[in-house]
């Protein structure tokens, strides 16, 4: 049987594959683009970058399994893909304390202005410890954070932010999540409440239709004036343009930025702003041993379904 492989994953995962008795097709080596054309797949081993439209299952009569090296799967249609018989997979739980990590790290470096503060003393404008010093930055330790999205990730950085900076959680879910609230105290309130109420807000919903623009002039109208926003999750659950204008006209303090709307595209009104505004190229998950698990939990997927085993990580289930 024939697996395409859209873009590099590790050897390891290849070797994997190859163990199993796979047909192993390394598409970025000779054809980019060309998984379109392919008919005579079984499985796809692909990423986050790769579109999988319904278009994508016409015909493919073989495919039985898509597995995404990535827990967000937005970028594929997994109902044309469950029209055609082809399970989709996601690789959850790996990434989770890479990417809250990741979330912690962009809140507080925006709040401690931590790369203006490098910046400085690179162009050699460090003149010693003054009392009113610049970059001066705001607290974080006992601040209210607001979780939008208390899953995994969510969870996570919930965790990290109580019992590590002593912040009170709020948080936005469709679904109570009570360990949280009886672990951490943390308070389930609708999202007006919350953006209203929280000194740092997190995104970690997945991207839906009902998600896209969560954030966008009016909802970054309505947060606190010296609120920060993190997003590690999507890039399109947050307007872009109107985020730019809103912290260009002070309506929010900052916003620390690991995804963004049309990646590897970043808006221009963000990249001019320093103060307060910390970007990182979607490395949520970017360590070592988390990537070599993401891909290695992926072709296990497309190795079980092809031997005719339950996926181990279906999505929608
Ligand atoms: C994911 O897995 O969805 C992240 O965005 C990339 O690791």
């Amino acid at each position: 049987m024939k697996v395409a492989v859209t873009q590099p994953i590790y050897e390891q995962s290849l070797q994997r594959l190859r163990d199993s008795g796979l047909d192993v097709v390394e598409l970025w080596r000779t054809d980019p683009g060309r998984v379109q054309t392919l008919t005579d797949v079984h499985g796809v081993v692909c990423q986050l970058t790769d579109r999988i439209d319904a278009t994508f299952f016409e015909d493919k009569p073989e495919l039985q399994v898509v597995a995404n090296v990535a827990v967000g799967y937005d970028n594929i249609d997994v109902t044309a893909a469950t029209a055609a018989g082809a399970v989709v997979t996601n690789t959850p739980g790996v990434l989770t304390d890479a990417t809250a990590d990741l979330a912690l790290a962009l809140l507080l470096a925006t709040a401690r202005r931590v790369p203006e503060g490098d910046d400085l003393i690179r162009r050699g404008d460090f003149e010693g410890w003054e009392l009113l010093q610049h970059p001066m930055g705001v607290d974080v330790t006992g601040q209210t954070l607001g979780i939008v999205g208390m899953g995994r990730v969510g969870q996570a950085v919930a965790r990290r932010a109580h019992h590590g900076f002593g912040m009170t959680v709020l948080y936005a879910d469709a679904q109570a999540v009570p360990e949280m609230e009886q672990a951490l105290g943390a308070r389930r309130v609708e999202l007006p409440e919350l953006l209203a109420s929280s000194d740092f807000v997190s995104l970690h919903a997945p991207l839906t239709e009902d998600t896209r623009h969560l954030i966008d002039r009016d909802t970054l109208a309505s947060m606190k004036p010296t609120a920060i926003l993190v997003n590690t999750a999507r890039g399109p659950l947050i307007d872009e343009a109107a985020l730019a204008q809103a912290l260009a006209d002070g309506v929010i303090l900052g916003a620390g930025l690991d995804v963004f709307e049309a990646e590897p595209t970043v808006h221009p009104g963000l990249v001019q702003l320093h103060e307060r505004v910390v970007l990182t190229p979607h490395v949520g998950s970017a360590t070592e041993s988390t990537r070599r698990r993401m891909s290695d939990m992926a072709v296990d997927n497309v190795i079980a379904v092809l031997q005719g085993r339950p996926a181990l990580n279906p999505v929608g289930s």
